[in-house]
């Protein structure tokens, strides 16, 4: 099978500040390839930075996910996708883990990273994709005691 293209990417990817609310960076990840890592503490249920990208409809999400090599697509609603390759605020970089230490929500159309916990500095920041069963199944590297064995929720 043909190797699948990657979307163009910085060579040494960084963070916008202007949609951070705390110190944060870009670093390689023993999880994944790139990984965002607090650079300072981050208390319990704050608003750690927004995700952004070109908004994308059901077919062109469609596309680029099947045609590129990583993911990069944050489910917005029913009809529209968010593809954090293309304008996005570094958020795209955090990596997914069984047992997250922050979460997603959706407010008025922004889609918001929050902690879970407080994060020390050092530590990296991790989200469940729960991505579906009808994409790629990828099989996870988080490490976590509880690492269900993919990225996708499978039940
Ligand atoms: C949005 S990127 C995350 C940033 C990525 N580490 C990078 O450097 O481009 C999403 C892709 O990273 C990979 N990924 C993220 N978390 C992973 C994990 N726990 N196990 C395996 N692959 C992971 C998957 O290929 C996924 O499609
Ligand atoms: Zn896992």
């Amino acid at each position: 099978m043909a190797r699948k293209k990657q979307a163009a990417q910085p060579l040494a990817p960084s963070i916008v500040e202007k949609y951070a609310c705390f110190r944060l960076a870009v670093r390689p990840s023993a999880i994944h390839r790139w990984g965002v890592f607090a650079e300072e503490l981050i208390p319990k249920r704050r608003k750690i930075m927004e995700y952004t990208g070109e908004r994308c409809s059901r077919r062109e999400t469609k596309r680029r996910v099947f045609e590129r090599e990583f993911n990069y697509m944050f489910t917005l609603n029913s009809y529209w996708c968010i593809d954090g390759s293309t304008g996005g605020s570094g958020a795209e970089y955090v990596n997914h883990c069984c047992e997250p230490n922050i979460e997603a929500r959706i407010v008025k159309e922004h889609i918001l990273y929050l902690s879970l916990r407080d994060i020390e500095p050092g530590e990296e920041l991790t989200i469940d994709y729960r991505f579906g069963k009808d994409v790629e199944i990828v099989l996870c590297g988080c490490g976590a005691a509880k690492c269900r064995g993919t990225i996708n929720l499978l039940e």
